[in-house]
């Protein structure tokens, strides 16, 4: 999730676009670029860091030109660098490019492209898009940009300019947002609407497989096949602050309403849907030989170690091979057994977490292979692990992890699948029905956060608990871990999480009239399990809210209150189940008027011990 802006118009550009991307910060922030068209032709600037370092590296620069284009990245492909800033150009340098999304065939058109002799300058997926457009330009850059489509696959927000047309920037949209500013004498394009509301409120919004051609007087549109298409402005009448939230009230809020697209994104380019479904890992450079492992050990912080959680029982479960999972501040201390055959898997957000890292950091000492799990591409972890797998969420700015999570969740799934189907545990079939399953959860994502205002309510009717637990078994225990946690961190509720089955060695001892009690209820084989322990905690004065499938009949007598969720395969629902608890904790915080985005005591990566 990159930042993308474009100016053409009266004014210098530079001072626009810079000003654009500080709106757009909170989509990326690893690197800057812009590329500005004046008299000399085309000039392009770049660097690693904060914009800050953008601009005080133009500072001394004189940069004249009234139209260009610029971005704010979030890395996916390609260590945050100078060279693998955006823009990227051809090979002459009179064509630029800036990207946000993610150029899923990107390996293949490479080696086609240095086939013909182009040497890349950078490890992005983006720069394939500046030398095609080079391959196809022959003067009518718009038919380029058609023709350059044609070849890409994957999500998109383009900004093109070139040497040869400077009356015209193109912009194009596929799976990642774009909006077209229009102003008097001026137009604009940004990944968001923020970027742009200083100099104009009238806002055109590109849909999928659409292209804009932006003069200084007016603005065309196209489909991908270059047919004309008519489309209106809005007015658009939000401030800047609301606009960086997307609208929503709090950046947790949005980034909860992000999961599906973030979801969608961490899977597509993991699954390979020629004939068979398969997985294909080759891009993070995983092969067979991991798949021989004899042992699985996971190690993590907080969120991220309930991730490792559901890993424990995901791997078990699909690959039947023995986990390890143990939360990285112990870890670290507690003299752990090494076998020359363990693999590593290591998760975190941030990649900087410094327990997390401590604990990479023995196993690598130890002789232990690594595969990280992480959200920041040139982070420290990602940096030291032998292989990395990203989970393509975006920046999450909010300190409790949402999108983080269960894309984390996503990439664990399909490393136990890949396990499982490796080591001959899944046949092909049931491989292609676990992915598909796995294809079908965004939509199903989607489907709890459009029924968000039914967790509101609860939330307005418990939000004052002092006594809430989370109850499961299994997959459902990992997830009661994390939304105890959630609560607690955002609304200082005092929550617990227990497996199920623990409850009458003790914790119900702590069970009255104002305890709630919320259990996650989708492991099939244990409903009858599952409906005896609500039964125990109800005869104890308890509430018991169920979260279960929408068509789910089970608990209909048992529980006082029901949340459903879409019916997946059971080891599938962590991703599921946890946003209705997600919306909960953040309900509850609202209501005691709280800032979920800010909790007190704590920080987005601890990167103390
Ligand atoms: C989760 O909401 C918290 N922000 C915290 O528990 C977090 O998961 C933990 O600090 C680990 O962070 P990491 O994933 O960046 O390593």
């Amino acid at each position: 999730m990159c930042g993308i802006v474009g100016y053409i118009g009266d004014k210098e550009a530079t001072p626009v676009l810079i000003n654009a991307l500080k709106k757009l910060e909170y989509r990326g922030y690893d690197s800057a670029g812009i590329a500005v068209l004046g008299k000399e032709g085309l000039a392009v600037y770049k660097a690693k860091g904060a914009l800050k370092f953008l601009e005080a590296k133009i500072s001394k620069e004189i940069i004249k030109g009234s139209m260009g284009i610029g971005h704010t990245r979030w890395a996916t492909h390609g260590e945050p660098s100078d060279v693998n800033s955006h823009p990227h150009t051809n090979v002459s340098g009179k064509i630029a490019v800036v990207h946000n999304g993610i150029i899923e065939n990107y390996a293949k058109l490479k080696a086609w492209l240095e086939g013909n002799g182009i040497v890349f300058r950078s490890q992005t997926d983006t720069e394939v898009i500046a030398h095609l457009l080079d391959f196809n330009y022959k003067g009518n850059l718009l038919e380029a940009v058609i023709a350059t489509l044609k070849k890409i696959e994957g999500s998109y927000a383009l900004g093109v300019i070139c040497e040869d047309n400077p009356d015209q920037i193109i912009a194009v949209r596929k799976d990642s947002p774009l909006v077209i500013g229009s102003g008097v004498g001026e137009n604009l394009i940004a990944s968001d609407v923020p970027a742009i509301l200083e100099y104009t409120r009238e806002v055109y919004y590109l849909n999928d497989h659409e292209i804009a051609v932006l003069y200084r007087d007016r603005v065309d549109f196209f489909d991908a096949d270059g047919t004309p298409v008519a489309k209106k402005t809005v007015h658009v009448d939000w401030d800047v602050a609301a606009a960086e939230k997307g609208g929503y009230e709090h950046f947790m809020l949005k980034e909860m309403h992000e999961q599906p697209k973030a979801l969608t994104d961490t899977l597509r380019a993991r699954i390979k849907t020629d004939s068979k479904r398969t997985i294909n890992l080759e891009e993070i450079g995983f092969d067979a030989s991991w798949a021989k492992a004899e042992r699985v050990v996971i190690t993590a912080c907080g969120t991220a170690w309930h991730a490792g959680v559901v890993g424990k029982y995901a791997f078990e479960h699909f690959a039947r091979i023995p986990v390890d999972v143990d939360v990285a501040s112990e870890f670290r201390y507690r003299n752990p057994v090494f076998n020359p055959k363990d693999i590593f898997i290591i998760i975190s957000q941030s990649g900087e977490t410094a327990d997390t890292l401590a604990a990479m950091r023995m196993a690598k000492k130890a002789g232990a292979r690594i595969i990280a799990i992480t959200n920041v591409v040139g982070s420290t972890l990602a940096r030291e692990a032998d292989l990395v797998m990203y989970t393509w969420a975006g920046p999450e700015i909010a300190v409790a992890s949402t999108k983080a999570f269960t894309t984390q969740l996503m990439c664990v799934y399909l490393i136990a699948l890949q396990f499982g189907s490796l080591r001959g545990v899944l046949s092909p079939a049931e491989l292609a029905k676990n992915i598909e399953a796995l294809e079908k959860l965004p939509a199903q994502a989607q489907a709890i956060l459009d029924g968000k205002e039914e967790i509101q309510r609860f939330a307005s009717r418990n939000f004052n608990k002092s006594k809430v637990f989370f109850m499961g078994r299994l997959f459902d225990y990992a997830i009661s871990l994390e939304s105890a946690l959630k609560l607690k961190e955002i609304s200082y509720t005092h929550s617990e999480a227990f497996a199920a089955g623990e409850l009458k060695h003790g914790p119900i001892a702590l069970v009255d009239t104002s305890t709630l009690v919320v259990a996650i209820c989708t492991q099939t084989a244990l409903f009858d399990k599952m409906d005896s322990n609500i039964k125990e905690v109800k005869a104890r004065g308890a509430t018991a809210l169920v979260i279960t499938y929408d068509d789910e009949h089970y608990f209909d007598k048992t529980a006082d209150e029901i949340f459903r969720i879409p019916r997946t395969l059971d080891p599938f629902t962590p991703m599921l189940s946890v946003i209705p608890c997600q919306l909960f904790a953040y309900y509850c915080a609202v209501q005691r008027g709280l800032d979920p985005d800010k909790p007190r005591n704590l920080a987005k990566s601890v990167t103390v011990e």
